[in-house]
């Protein structure tokens, strides 16, 4: 298959504006969430990147109608007829088993494709599953298929052992229309489960404490249509900070909510970095030379895995050693292999990258893994002498909305072209 490519030429200090665009990792609940009412929703704010158009192209199977215009999206679900995600899809995108909880609260069944692994981990469902279970849904596999049945789901008291996101995601959604009260335990506490939260908030559901450990959810028999505006991309706008710092630029970011990247800011601070804010604005300095950091990824509020190869790509030119600790995902390593390509000096030991900072990276030829390691290496490759080429920049298109046009505009020499 002819892939794209990204030619970059390294060097230009980033200088100018960017605006950042809606987070894809609330958009993609919300979209589901649209299973939970009959009639229209709206949703604005939502980037043009190819997962939003998978997510479309689930609902449309099961009978949805949606139209995307612009940053808006409408999606009528007034009569859905199929209660199936089915593999082709669902390989596509994990985040696809996100209509699992919708479908089992508002019909009562669901035949969901497992996701299957995917290259940073095994990434299983079993809390997903779990949740829904102890909420009274009948759970059996079958060829590859989950299939979920519940009369009416009751509320009970679930406790995850990982304060997963989209599971977090999953039983709180199903709670909505469950009979009697859901009591999440160890919760996900992203800002990305907050905006949903108050979504479902406005559309009639009765939560309290999204964005705290423990989420209560009053069931209720029906919810009305979804209004409501995306948050903005917090590791988009992170990824620009980091892009801004490798090339020693000078930026604004527009649209910006600084306080859901608290602990990016504080580590990009310690590194050398000037960022100061103007409301939803940001003003990014970058040092001469970044100062060597550690970092040990964590759930939300903690330092998030999605920043982690963003991250180290600056550390491999800093003025010396820093240590890297990934611990929600085990296989999230794979761009080092292609930073030292550009003539990173990094060690991997188990979960823990040491990264021995080198004055200047050289352009080289590399290949994108996943969505974050691809824009790792546009972060290295916007700072490497000479020329880049990077490979397989469908990872990127994934969770990047016209990357290289944004870079553009801010001075950097990309351009993306086929082979
Ligand atoms: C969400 O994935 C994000 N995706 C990911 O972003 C992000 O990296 C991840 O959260 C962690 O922050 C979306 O929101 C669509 P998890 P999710 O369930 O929900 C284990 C990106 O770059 N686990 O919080 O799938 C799991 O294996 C993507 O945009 C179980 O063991 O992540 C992982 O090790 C990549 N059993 C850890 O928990 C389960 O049932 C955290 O996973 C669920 C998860």
């Amino acid at each position: 298959m002819k892939t794209q490519k990204f030619r970059i030429r390294g060097g230009k200090r980033l200088k100018g504006t960017v605006k950042i665009s809606g987070a894809k990792n609330a958009a993609l609940p919300l979209m589901a969430a649209s299973i939970l009412t009959e009639g229209i929703n709206n949703l604005s704010n939502i980037p043009r990147l190819k997962d939003i158009h998978t997510m479309m192209a689930l609902l449309e199977n099961l009978g949805a109608r949606s139209e995307f215009e612009g940053d808006r999206i409408s999606i009528d679900t007034t009569n859905l007829k199929s209660f199936e995600a089915p593999y082709e899809l669902v390989r596509t995108m994990r985040a696809s088993v996100l209509v699992l909880g919708p479908l089992v609260a508002r019909y009562g069944r669901a035949r969901v494709s497992l996701p299957g692994g995917c290259a940073i981990g095994a990434r299983p469902i079993n809390l997903h599953l779990m949740g829904l279970q102890k909420m009274g849904a009948r759970i059996r596999l079958e060829g590859g298929y989950i299939v979920a049945e519940a009369r009416r789901l009751k509320g009970t008291k679930i406790y995850f052992d990982i304060p997963t996101v989209t599971g977090t995601e999953n039983i709180m959604m199903a709670a909505t229309l469950a009979r009697g009260t859901t009591v999440i335990e160890n919760a996900a506490r992203e800002p990305e489960v907050v905006d949903l939260a108050e979504a479902l908030i406005k559309m009639g559901a009765r939560i309290e404490g999204a964005g705290q450990s423990i989420i209560t959810v009053h069931g209720v028999d029906e919810l009305k249509g979804l209004q409501h505006s995306v948050i903005p991309d917090r590791i988009e706008t992170a990824t620009f900070i980091t892009a801004c710092a490798i090339t020693a630029g000078e930026i604004t970011i527009e649209n910006a909510i600084p306080e859901h990247i608290d602990a990016v800011v504080v580590k990009l601070q310690e590194a050398g970095v000037r960022i100061k804010r103007q409301g939803n604005m940001l003003k990014v300095r970058g040092p001469d030379r970044p100062r060597p950091t550690n970092v040990k990824t964590m759930p939300y509020p903690g330092f998030p895995t999605d920043m982690q190869a963003q991250f180290m790509a600056l550390m491999t030119i800093a003025s010396g050693t820093s240590v890297i600790t990934e611990t929600i995902f085990e296989n999230r390593f794979m761009h080092v292999a292609e930073l030292r390509r550009f003539g990173a000096e990094i060690t991997i030991e188990g979960s823990t990258a040491t990264v021995k900072g080198i004055k200047r990276l050289k352009g080289a030829p590399v290949m994108a893994t996943d969505l974050r390691a691809s824009a790792s290496l546009v972060i290295a490759a916007l700072a490497a002498e000479g020329e880049s080429i990077i490979d397989r920049i469908y990872h990127i298109d994934r969770g990047y909305e016209s990357i290289e046009l944004k870079l553009k505009a801010l001075g950097a020499d990309i351009q993306r072209f086929k082979d």
